[in-house]
């Protein structure tokens, strides 16, 4: 029986060793069925297994925040340069044109709110059918590991792997950090590994030291969250970070939104995701662009 006491740390990660693609670009998605596959390559760009997916869900738990007062004046010039859209169901039926050709992560878990000190507590609100209906790329679920709500979340994510696994839809097992959690290593450690092992089919936690064991020990891809808003240098450095560490791309929303000129923000983002600019070739478009 696995259990607190007997834990030895983690030290062997292999790192020189790139697993097998075996078949399909994306790590640990081999064995999937073709509808899956299908959709996960509309979320990953197969030319380069990466994915910039632009984040504006947060209405879900902040209600209206700095950059997303009006998600349909905010979000279409910055959806042309996002691979996936990332939100809430109201969010998308409501302020943006269902003849987006984008990818959806749909966010499917909610139940907390900011007004409030504990923000775990969490029920899988979007059924099988209203996913479908959305034509759903992915299914969003946040998962508190190490919080008081840690099994009810772990549940609602293994439901959404259930209702992914039986209609072809991917996971996004989304790592949250409850106010209690240390955002150290080995919290990160624990926590993406737990989220892939439940069958979650995409990782999306948050960048932090030793980034590269963290990738090497999840069997699936792993995308990035900006996190609170830091200034534009700052946010480039983390994407680029990122992804020489191994991240398959950046789940991003207020280092795009909230950034003094967000369009070309996400498309320095873009450069460094797809176009493998280093953070300051990145920073001086940005500069250049954010002039005109
Ligand atoms: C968090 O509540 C939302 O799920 C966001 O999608 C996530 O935090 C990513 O956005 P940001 O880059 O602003 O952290």
């Amino acid at each position: 029986m696995a259990d607190k006491d007997s834990i030895k740390v983690a030290k062997d990660f292999h790192l020189g060793e790139t697993p097998e693609a075996r078949g399909f670009f994306l790590k640990g998605s081999a064995h999937y069925d073709w509808g899956m596959k299908h959709r996960l390559s509309q979320l990953f760009n197969p030319d380069t297994g990466r994915t910039i997916m632009l984040a504006f869900d947060h209405g879900y738990i902040m209600g209206a925040t700095s950059g997303l007062e009006r998600l349909d004046v905010t979000i279409p010039p910055l959806a042309e340069h996002a691979d996936v859209l990332m939100a809430t169901r109201g969010g998308l039926r409501t302020c943006i044109e269902p003849s987006t050709k984008k990818a959806v992560a749909l966010r499917c878990s909610s139940g907390s709110s900011v007004l409030r000190d504990d923000i775990t507590k969490e029920v899988l609100a979007v059924d099988a059918e209203d996913a479908i209906r959305m034509n759903a790329s992915c299914l969003a679920v946040q998962v508190y590991v190490g919080s008081e709500n840690e099994c009810r979340t772990i549940e609602n994510l293994s439901q959404a792997v259930n209702i992914g696994n039986r209609y072809g839809i991917p996971v996004l097992g989304v790592v949250g950090v409850g106010k209690e959690m240390a955002r150290t290593p080995q919290f990160f450690l624990t926590a993406t590994r737990l989220v892939a092992e439940m069958g979650a089919h995409i990782i999306k936690t948050y960048y932090c030291e030793d980034f590269e064991k963290i990738v090497a020990a999840c069997p699936v891809p792993i995308v990035v969250a900006g996190g609170k808003k830091i200034p534009e240098k700052d946010a480039l450095e983390l994407t680029f970070n990122a992804i020489s560490k191994g991240a398959a791309g950046v789940d991003m929303g207020r280092n795009v939104f909230q950034a003094e000129n967000p369009v070309a923000m996400i498309k320095a983002v873009r450069m460094i995701v797809h176009g493998g600019a280093t953070a300051q070739e990145a920073y001086e478009y940005y500069i250049s662009e954010k002039g005109e």
